[in-house]
């Protein structure tokens, strides 16, 4: 098999991995990675695997598909309930050349939890262990992993932890909070450092994620937990160089950010223009034009535009008025 996972852990420790995140992790936003500061993984936001298998809707989640060539490595995020359609999705990801299939156990919005897919399936070991099984032959040689929570209402991660072991998913991703939680509170890096100590000798990739404010707080975190790597989500919103070493977005000039906004739009419209609203960027502007004097006026500007080019206008009365 081609184990990336266990090959990044080998050389890299940790290594750091984009979030899936739906209408944030879209290829437009994977793109403002690639050019300013690049994971070494990227995964798209989920797809609905239930639904790729139905002729009229797979036309339009194959658009969720899409990627360039410099996104490898990258991985097709699947939520759904039914094994043998998560057979199914990840040959179709395999054949669009992605370079692994993860199987979402952790969203706890009701609309994914009420059709027994997401967090659900940490109720229900039994189907969760056969999605993983059918993932797995539909996936060939692809690694197959698992995203998913510490547990429903409290922390089962002894239990749910050795379900998900006993298959021998590639890797786990541990998101540090449970279903109830939603995204309240903060995110219980102990129980992922326990996560740690159980996968220990069974080969499986362990990843921690919740609340990284910083790559310097995502090495941090490695260490005190022993992940082999870290995921981040909210983190790359309104900053494209999170992963990128060498930039802290603190040094980065306003007008900066804000061009880089304007790019963001523009990659936004040129990919996905007729595929996702043009409303679904201005979840970006909100951070990008945040933080700096005037931001919060500039924020109400933007979110009265409706294309890129409007965007760019006001930006560019702003900056003529303001010295940032
Ligand atoms: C807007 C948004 C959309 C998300 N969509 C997904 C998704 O499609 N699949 C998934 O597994 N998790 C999803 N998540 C959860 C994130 O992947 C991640 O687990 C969570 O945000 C915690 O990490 P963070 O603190 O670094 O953001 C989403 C989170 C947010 C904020």
């Amino acid at each position: 098999m081609n184990n990336f996972w266990q090959k990044l852990a080998k050389k890299k420790k940790p290594f750091f991995v984009l979030a899936p995140m739906h209408d944030v992790t879209d290829i437009a936003t994977r793109q403002m990675l690639v050019k300013y500061g690049k994971p070494d993984v990227l995964f798209t936001e989920f797809v609905a695997c239930d639904g790729l298998v139905n002729k009229d809707a797979k036309k339009i989640l194959m658009k969720n598909l899409r990627f360039l060539e410099d996104e490898h490595l990258i991985v097709a995020q699947f939520f759904g309930a039914r094994p043998e359609n998560f057979r199914y999705c990840a040959e179709v990801a395999r054949k669009l050349g992605f370079d692994g299939i993860d199987i979402n156990m952790g969203c706890p919005d009701k609309s994914i939890v009420d059709q027994g897919a997401g967090a659900a399936l940490m109720k229900n070991p039994k189907r969760a262990r056969e999605i993983i099984r059918a993932a797995k032959k539909g996936a060939g040689d692809l690694p197959v992993s698992v995203k998913t929570r510490i547990g429903w209402s409290e922390n089962e991660i002894e239990s749910w932890l050795a379900e998900l072991l006993s298959e021998k998913p590639a890797a786990i991703i541990v998101h540090g909070r449970t279903k109830k939680q939603s995204f309240a509170g903060t995110a219980d890096w102990d129980a992922i450092k326990r996560a740690v100590e159980i996968a220990k000798g069974s080969g499986v990739v362990i990843i921690g994620n919740g609340d990284i404010k910083s790559r310097k707080d995502g090495v941090r975190k490695a260490k005190e937990s022993g992940v082999d790597g870290i995921m981040v989500g909210r983190g790359v919103l309104g900053n494209p160089w999170f992963f990128n070493h060498k930039v802290k977005i603190e040094n980065v000039p306003v007008a900066e950010r804000l061009e880089a906004m304007i790019e963001h739009a523009r990659l936004f419209e040129k990919f996905l223009k007729g595929t996702k609203n043009y409303n679904v960027i201005k979840k970006h502007y909100a951070v990008y034009a945040s933080g700096f004097d005037g931001a919060k006026g500039l924020r109400t500007e933007l979110m009265g535009t409706k294309s890129a080019k409007q965007a760019w206008h006001v930006v560019k009365i702003f900056l003529r008025k303001n010295r940032v």
